[in-house]
């Protein structure tokens, strides 16, 4: 897409998003490359315990982990980042052969990937642009065919999903791995300061991924956002067991997105990311309803963080 095209499908989505009675848009849409780069420093934030929850179940249990995928793995990784994780997976593995990382952030995976790339000699790294909620081709390389492939799924950027969707999410997966299993990182249930806190960081860096969102859009899809008309909002809705952020209004607008207008009130809110929290059964369910067997659960002393190896059911 050349400077200035709208992306048709992000178009669509978008304005529907907006027409809901809750305004609501995907956090998918948070990620250009500057969005990319926000959430890096998130994950560095002493407020954000998912980040280095995870990385310390990985560190420690990581050469189990490594036995039970086991040697020649082609791990595929779906919103992969700045592909920290997989290295300490790498690190682990006998002899892994190729690595799929797929991400929507184009630009900043390519970068990651190269970098990846060059530190893994024997490892062929085939980063594919795409989005993961859509169907998706992996792409047609030798070292791919017939290959048993693993998936991987840090981050708990399953609880971004809906509970239906998060299903569906697991469904597809389970066909685009074609047998093989699933490593995934769940975020557990717990005390909601500490959920609050790791949503409404000190320093503001949250504040600006979720506002980055509005300067991304005015791009891809020609809109005239004003992000300083906008305030970010993070709370813990316990009835539904979910963080959500919010872009709220400070008053009362018009916003333009690809010529068609949308009214705002003060006040009126834009969700844009639910981050849901799971308890350990409660993952377990949902991912048998999608054909999944749990073979393995690995978490941290405080019971904050998971990861689950899911095996066709
Ligand atoms: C919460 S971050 C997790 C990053 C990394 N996997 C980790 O665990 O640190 C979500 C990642 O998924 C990517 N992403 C979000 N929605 C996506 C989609 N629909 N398709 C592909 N990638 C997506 C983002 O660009 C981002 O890199």
């Amino acid at each position: 897409m050349s400077d200035g095209d709208i992306d048709p499908d992000a178009l669509t989505e978008v304005l529907a998003g907006l027409s809901l009675p809750q305004k609501t848009l995907s956090p998918k849409f948070f990620y250009d490359a500057h969005g990319s780069a926000l959430f890096e420093e998130i994950m560095r934030l002493p407020e954000y315990y998912p980040t280095r929850t995870e990385l310390g179940i990985l560190r420690q249990h990581g050469p189990e982990i490594g036995r039970a995928i086991g040697p020649d793995a082609v791990i595929v990784e779906f919103g992969a980042g700045n592909v920290e994780k997989i290295r300490l997976l790498l690190d682990v593995l006998e002899q892994p052969r190729a690595f799929v990382p797929i991400d929507i952030s184009g630009d900043h995976l390519n970068e990651a990937a190269a970098a990846l790339d060059a530190a893994y000699p024997g490892l062929t790294v085939l980063p594919v642009t795409g989005d993961f909620t859509k169907p998706l081709a992996l792409p047609e390389h030798p070292v791919l065919q017939g290959a048993r492939l693993t998936g991987f799924f840090p981050g708990s950027t399953i609880g971004n999903f809906l509970p239906d969707e998060a299903e569906a999410f697991l469904a597809t997966a389970r066909a685009v791995l074609r047998g093989g299993d699933l490593l995934i990182g769940v975020d557990l249930v717990k005390d909601e300061r500490v959920l609050h806190a790791a949503y409404n960081d000190a320093a503001g860096v949250t504040a600006a991924f979720n506002l980055n969102m509005l300067t991304h859009l005015n791009r891809l899809v020609r809109a005239d956002f004003d992000p300083d008309r906008f305030e970010h909002r993070a709370f813990y809705n316990a009835e539904l067991g979910r963080i959500e952020m919010h872009l709220v209004s400070t008053l009362g607008q018009i916003v333009q997105v690809d010529g068609q207008v949308f009214a705002f009130t003060a006040g009126e809110t834009i969700h844009t990311e639910c981050s849901h929290k799971y308890t350990l059964a409660g993952f377990a369910a949902m991912s048998a309803k999608a054909g999944w067997r749990t073979a393995r659960t690995w978490c941290d002393a405080k019971s904050w963080f998971s990861l689950h190896l899911l095996t066709p059911a």
